[in-house]
């Protein structure tokens, strides 16, 4: 066990918090309040190798490895989950599939511009009556020569607007359940493909989120991912990676509404002292230093073991769980400890509560993360 970072996972840990803490947090506020895109965030840590942090040097990215992954996207959380949702995506949903599963020829057309953060990718398996139980996608794709025609919606779209490459998970034989499902790399500007209107969220408001429409979208069938068949196994595959960025973004709203409220206790004073050295407030912060700490821990195991080529669904899975509802329950205490203040804008904690609740919802709910490690120990103990 050693429980030190590297210097290369400092460096880049520090150079996340740095320009979370000296830009991101110049206009988190005012994107928030315009659900605005950071166009020019993404742009500033495309350039710093973020968009492209997992992929391989060879296909244009910066290959750190998903230790510093979850150091980097813990520090821009607690500033702007918003933006660490787009490079989350774009790193774990996308350009994972692609790297992974892609041929030669996918990989120079999509991966690369991808892993530059010259264009954003968007990872499309959610649909009206496909959330947790993914199984039942209704969107189609049926061939028709060298193409397949995609009919469908797709929902909760992150990215929807802002990206160019999508990842659509399709159904191509119906009668084969999730066997005939099959993966597509598809160009959002190919015809046939509309958005529905931006969807006004509650939290991770710069973000944005759309349903996708195909109305007869043609689709090269060279922009298969993989095989006819495979989606559903590689769309399962992914969020097992992309959880471990979720759990991240979770544990950064957690640190960063714990750190507020901590610096708070320490200025605030009540009934002759600061709030820190009453043992109400003393009890909440101890809580979620400790709580924050195991959340940290599981988030990087699991980036751990990934690292290492092991198995790793069932420990992104308990990250995502136990992280998530720790977002919740710190950012709620971090309210509580700053009293009015906490339920302004300005002090940032009520927008890292509204931001803690996705984490508990999207990539999988929470009781879906239960589904999956309970089903693991049902197996274990059979
Ligand atoms: N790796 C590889 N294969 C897997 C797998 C995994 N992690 N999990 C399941 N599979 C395979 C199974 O082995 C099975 O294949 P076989 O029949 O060949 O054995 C097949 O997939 C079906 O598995 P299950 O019978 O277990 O499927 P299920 O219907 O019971 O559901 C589930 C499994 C884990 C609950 C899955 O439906 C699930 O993960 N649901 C949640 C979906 C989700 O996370 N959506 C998030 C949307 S994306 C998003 O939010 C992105 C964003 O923009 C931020």
């Amino acid at each position: 066990m050693n429980f030190e970072y590297t210097e290369e996972q400092e460096m880049i840990r520090q150079t996340a918090r740095d320009y979370a803490q000296r830009e991101l947090i110049k206009d988190v506020l005012e994107r928030d309040a315009k659900a605005e895109f950071p166009t020019e965030h993404i742009k500033k840590l495309s350039e710093l190798g973020f968009m492209g942090m997992l992929v391989d040097p060879q296909y244009d990215g910066t290959g750190f490895d998903t230790v510093s992954y979850v150091l980097a996207l813990e520090e821009i959380s607690k500033v702007d989950s918003s933006v660490a949702v787009i490079i989350s995506v774009n790193n774990s949903l996308v350009a994972y599939g692609l790297e992974k599963y892609g041929t030669e020829e996918q990989k120079e057309t999509y991966l690369k511009p991808l892993a530059r953060g010259d264009q954003i990718g968007a990872f499309l398996l959610s649909e009206p009556e496909a959330g947790s139980d993914a199984t039942m996608q209704r969107t189609t794709a049926v061939k028709d020569g060298d193409y397949y025609i995609l009919n469908g919606v797709k929902n909760w779209i992150t990215s929807a607007n802002s990206a160019s490459i999508y990842l659509v998970i399709a159904q191509t034989d119906p009668s084969l359940g999730h066997k005939g499902i099959t993966a597509f790399i598809v160009e959002k500007n190919s015809p046939g493909i509309t958005l529905g209107p931006h969807e006004d969220k509650m939290g991770m408001r710069s973000s944005d989120t759309h349903s996708v429409m195909f109305n007869d979208a043609k689709v090269p069938a060279k922009n298969i991912l993989g095989e006819v068949g495979m989606g559903f196994k590689i769309a399962m595959k992914t969020l097992e990676g992309g959880r471990i960025g979720i759990a991240s973004q979770a544990l950064g709203i957690a640190s960063g509404a714990y750190e507020l409220a901590a610096k708070y206790a320490k200025e605030r004073k009540a009934f002759g002292k600061e709030i820190i050295k009453h043992q109400g407030v003393a009890f909440k912060l101890a809580d979620m230093a400790t709580e924050i700490d195991a959340a940290r821990f599981l988030c990087l195991r699991a980036a751990w073991l990934k690292d290492q080529g092991k198995p790793f669904g069932i420990e992104s899975a308990m990250a995502k769980l136990y992280a998530a509802e720790t977002a919740m329950k710190v950012t709620t205490e971090a309210v509580q400890i700053h009293g009015g203040y906490g339920y302004v804008k300005e002090y940032h904690v009520e927008r890292l509560m509204r931001e803690a609740k996705l984490t508990q919802i999207y990539e999988g709910t929470s009781e879906i993360q239960q589904i999956i490690i309970s089903r693991a120990i049902d197996e274990k103990f059979s």
